[in-house]
């Protein structure tokens, strides 16, 4: 069932939405070559709680750190720990908070000093996707309009949509309804309503989108090891377009 918030729902959400922006731009400022990926889960953790806030992925289905760091071919999930990120690689940061009985959640993906041209590339698009997806958004809108744009932007750039991780609906709960694929058809599925809140999500890859888990249970990685990107907002369903909580 889609839960549609209240207006001070809403305002309840701008804070936990507000420490993610804000820790998503700390953290991204500690990217940088010889940094571990633990040493940024750290930082994010102690950030996110000095806000008076509590993040949230820890212990999210067993998921053990306030952030996702998914470097390179991962895509997402990537548990944060010793690996040490080099000139080259790319990281998606990828965190929740919660604050007044409300979850915020987004994504980054950040490039580690500088990057090939692809990998510049992959990000600039996915970030594009996300603003593609929401571009015609508004209250009435058709759910799959906000895939099938993602995907027609991230196909016509020559890079490939993840099938098996989606976008969702957001508020008391990480994950509510409904899920946001980043493919689909135009003009297909529930129309929003004015007050619903969902997480937009493209999850984009440079190769094939063929995935699978490692055996840790949580990172996604592209099979052909090519690389991916991730970028993320909370955005708000308005009767004109929509509002971003998370910027
Ligand atoms: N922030 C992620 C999302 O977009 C959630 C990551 S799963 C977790 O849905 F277990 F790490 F929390
Ligand atoms: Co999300």
């Amino acid at each position: 069932m889609i839960l549609v918030k209240t207006e001070s729902e809403i305002d309840r959400m701008r804070e936990p939405c507000a420490i993610v922006r804000d820790t998503l731009v700390f953290v991204g400022s500690k990217v940088r070559p010889g940094i571990t990926t633990g040493e940024l889960d750290a930082l994010a953790d102690e950030y996110i709680r000095s806000c008076g806030a509590i993040p949230s992925c820890k212990g999210y289905c067993g998921y053990p750190a306030a952030i996702c760091a998914s470097v390179n071919e991962e895509i997402v999930h990537g548990i944060p720990g010793g690996r040490v990120l080099r000139e080259g690689d790319i990281v998606s940061i990828d965190l929740c908070a919660y604050k007044n009985g409300f979850h915020g959640d987004g994504a980054r993906t950040f490039a580690v000093g500088s990057v090939d041209a692809e990998k510049q590339k992959l990000i600039r698009v996915t970030e594009e996707c996300f603003w593609q997806g929401i571009e015609n958004l508004r209250a009435g809108t058709p759910l799959y309009d906000i895939g099938a744009a993602v995907q027609k932007h991230a196909e016509e750039n020559g890079f490939s949509v993840v099938r098996e991780f989606v976008g969702h609906g957001i508020g008391h709960e990480m994950h509510e309804d409904p899920s946001v694929p980043n493919f689909g058809k135009r003009g297909t599925g529930v129309r929003l309503k004015e007050g619903t809140v969902l997480c937009v999500e493209p999850m984009i890859v440079a190769g094939s989108r063929a995935l699978r888990v490692l055996d840790d249970g949580w990172t996604a990685v592209t099979l052909d090891k090519k690389p991916a990107a991730h970028y993320e907002n909370t955005v708000v369903i308005r009767r004109d377009g929509v509002e971003i909580l998370t910027l």
